[in-house]
């Protein structure tokens, strides 16, 4: 659980250089996660999908594009993130934060959270607000970066903590924030804990992806009734 303050600060501060970061340290290959999971949301056939934490608003892009019938709405609790996501021509943009959303209970047919949920204050808080504003049987899908087994697990280790913090530091001017980052990835429940989370929190048919040998999870689970 991450200090709310400190992330939105951080965030700000990266906004104009998020997308080009992503890209260069992620050599591109996190277009291709946030499509699986919107082929996941697409399975489900929603007509109105919450992408919270939505940033730069590349998951609800995505989201939209596999479901063009559905209505993405996208919601940050940091303004110049949802502003990058306004100019990149994304629309029904919410300011809220994850932890204490301002919708009614069920409001919505499926939810995506993309390198969100690991930032906010609180795991299960946040996992029950969403448990809350999706309708029942509706899916919560979650896309985060997690720890690769062994033997890819050291060297990724010394990419997440000696190479990414430079190479994101030389290109945003901000090392501190993306020191953080590799902080975050380590401290964040992965694999079963996270599926246990899930359950706890009011989620049925909980199921976890490993995406990219482990670097990243797609984690799965339907609002139970
Ligand atoms: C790494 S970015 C992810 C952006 C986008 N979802 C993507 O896939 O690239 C994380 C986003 O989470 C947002 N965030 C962090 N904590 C939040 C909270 N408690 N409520 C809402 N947004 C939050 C940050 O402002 C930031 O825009």
């Amino acid at each position: 659980m991450q200090d709310s303050a400190f992330v939105h600060n951080a965030f700000s501060r990266i906004a104009k250089r998020y997308v080009l970061t992503n890209h260069v340290l992620s050599l591109g290959i996190d277009v291709l996660w946030r499509k699986r999971v919107a082929a996941i949301v697409k399975s489900y056939q929603p007509a109105l999908v919450l992408d919270m934490a939505t940033g730069s608003g590349d998951l609800a892009e995505s989201v939209a594009r596999a479901c063009p019938e559905a209505r993405v709405v996208g919601a940050d609790f940091c303004l110049p993130m949802l502003e990058e996501a306004k100019q990149r021509g994304r629309t029904d943009l919410v300011v809220a934060d994850g932890t204490d959303m301002p919708f009614k209970d069920d409001s919505f047919d499926a939810m995506t959270v993309g390198f969100g949920l690991r930032n906010m204050a609180t795991w299960p808080g946040a996992l029950t607000e969403m448990a809350r504003v999706v309708r029942p049987g509706g899916p919560v899908v979650v896309l985060d970066f997690s720890l690769p087994r062994a033997p890819l697990a050291a060297p990724y280790r010394f990419y997440l903590h000696h190479v990414l913090p430079r190479v994101a530091g030389l290109i945003t001017g901000e090392r501190d924030a993306y020191q953080y980052l590799s902080g975050s990835i380590e401290r964040f429940p992965s694999g079963e804990a996270m599926l246990d989370l899930f359950r706890d929190c009011g989620l049925e048919n909980c199921r976890c992806e490993p995406v990219s040998w482990g670097i990243a999870s797609i984690y799965v689970g339907e609002v139970a009734g």
